[in-house]
């Protein structure tokens, strides 16, 4: 869309606040998005707390509105993401309401035609409530895995939850074909912080005006009709987000460079491109076990260690003398790299992931094959849906054990098992190319989607209209 004549649609004459979550992997979609409203003639208003705030510079076309999230320097971390964003959804309520309500009653700008929050902020179904603003929802990951967050009471009352050792390997007959181990829970301090988060996330996203999703229907085309039957709003898969601004970034941490650089200098489709996300911890024998891994595997690899991805190290202090020499030009270390840059280069041939959800996306757009280690939460669901459903991935079923991660590289990039997920990812990858294209499945939605925005907004000042006359 970035070249595309579309980028000169006409100004619709109004406003669209958004609110993201302030984690990576919640910020790129919601900017994306923002994107691509944008570019469809919406103006566009970000709100975002002080903790990993976006760079406004970095879009000069948007208006930033910073709000104190009243975070204390320790619990600005995501040691805990549950703990954060439980508080952030407290901590967040007078301040956003502030704003947004100031925002409404600024006569300089346009009228706002709606509000749209990620998923995780359940406090702001009720400001929009009290301010008479409609709603809508971006839930940042697949719609299978919400579809298994959703399922959450029903599977504690059915005995799968709290999740128990002896019964990891069993099926869920309910959300097949996830195992009891896929189930999309995330460890926290208090258990019953994490249930009351998504609880209420599901229940105001329910009494939304509609549901954005960051996925395809040729992708999740079961899951969306199965979502349909227990929300009754609009929902619109507009995805891929990154295929619409490849080259768009909202990264909190700076790209190193010299990842392409030296991708640059191997052969096409041999590199194993080895990252696991923003937020993704490891202890220092797991830290090993991978690097031994990947050092037997004699496949060329290019390794994102995020500082902090060792739980007490700072970076590569752990590996033993002599590593680093004895890999040589094999490998290439970097804290942080233009992952969708990666994927695209003609010399990655996989991506070991945690299955995040944009990292899973950006592969599938790339067609790129995956290795599957999915952490924790939604990470789960994906992996099992890229290895079992959609065939584009093999999972690591033991965790981080040097042997079966040897063996794994090879099988996906050697061997002719991996030539057929290969061809089945260049196949997905089509398909997500397509779903863009005029009358593509997401092409269709995005245009639904502004024609409701549209819609909102003239309902909106309507009832505004009413409500002062008949004051
Ligand atoms: C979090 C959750 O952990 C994940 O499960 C959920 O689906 C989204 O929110 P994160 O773990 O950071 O996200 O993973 P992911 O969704 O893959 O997002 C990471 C983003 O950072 C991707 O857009 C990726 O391109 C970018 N990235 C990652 C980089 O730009 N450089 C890197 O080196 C690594």
């Amino acid at each position: 869309m970035e070249n595309s004549r579309e980028t000169h649609q006409q100004k619709k004459g109004f406003r669209l606040v958004l609110f993201p979550l302030p984690l990576q992997g919640h910020l790129n979609p919601m900017l994306l998005l923002a994107n691509i409203l944008h570019a469809k003639g919406f103006s566009i208003t970000i709100i975002h707390t002080h903790f990993n705030s976006p760079n406004p510079a970095n879009y000069p076309l948007f208006t930033f509105h910073s709000i104190p999230d009243g975070l204390s320097k320790t619990e600005a971390s995501t040691a805990d993401v549950i703990a954060l964003l439980s508080l952030l959804n407290i901590n967040c309520v007078a301040p956003f309401r502030d704003c947004l309500s100031q925002l409404l009653s600024n006569p300089s700008e346009e009228p706002i035609a709606c509000l749209i929050t990620d998923a995780v902020w359940h406090f702001t179904q009720a400001v929009a409530n009290s301010l008479k603003l409609p709603r809508m929802v971006l839930r940042t990951s697949s719609v299978s895995s919400f579809l298994a967050v959703a399922a959450m009471p029903y599977l504690q009352k059915s005995g799968y939850l709290p999740i128990k050792d002896s019964q990891l390997e069993s099926s869920v007959p309910e959300l097949l074909p996830l195992k009891v181990k896929d189930l999309p829970v995330i460890n926290t301090r208090n258990p019953e912080d994490f249930y009351q988060l998504f609880v209420s996330a599901i229940k105001e996203t329910k009494a939304s005006s509609g549901l954005i999703w960051n996925s395809f229907e040729d992708l999740e085309e079961s899951a969306l009709v199965r979502l349909h039957q227990d929300f009754p709003i609009p929902l619109f898969p507009v995805g891929p987000f990154q295929k619409y601004f490849p080259t768009s970034s909202s990264s909190l941490l700076a790209h190193d460079h010299s990842s392409i650089t030296w991708l640059d200098t191997q052969t096409p489709k041999s590199v194993i491109y080895v990252s696991f996300g923003s937020i993704a911890t490891m202890d220092e024998n797991e830290f090993l076990e991978m690097a031994w891994g990947l050092a037997n595997s004699n496949q060329p690899f290019l390794w994102v260690v995020r500082p902090g991805l060792i739980r007490s190290y700072e970076w590569l202090e752990s590996l033993p003398n002599g590593f680093l020499e004895m890999i040589g030009g094999r490998g290439h270390i970097v804290k942080w790299a233009p992952q969708q840059e990666v994927l695209a280069h003609p010399a990655t041939g996989g991506f070991w992931t945690h299955n995040g959800w944009n990292s899973t996306l950006e592969s599938i757009c790339e067609g790129v094959p995956m290795i599957c280690l999915p952490y924790s939460g939604d990470q789960r669901v994906n992996a099992r849906y890229v290895s079992q459903v959609w065939g584009v991935g093999l999972q690591l079923e033991s965790g981080l054990e040097r042997g079966e991660i040897e063996r794994t590289i090879r099988r996906l990039m050697v061997e002719e098992e991996g030539q057929e997920i290969r061809r089945r990812s260049i196949e997905l990858k089509e398909k997500a190319d397509l779903c863009l294209k005029q009358g593509g499945s997401s092409h269709q939605s995005l245009e639904s989607l502004i024609k409701v925005m549209t819609l909102l907004f003239v309902l909106h000042t309507q009832l505004y209209f009413l409500n002062f006359v008949t004051k």
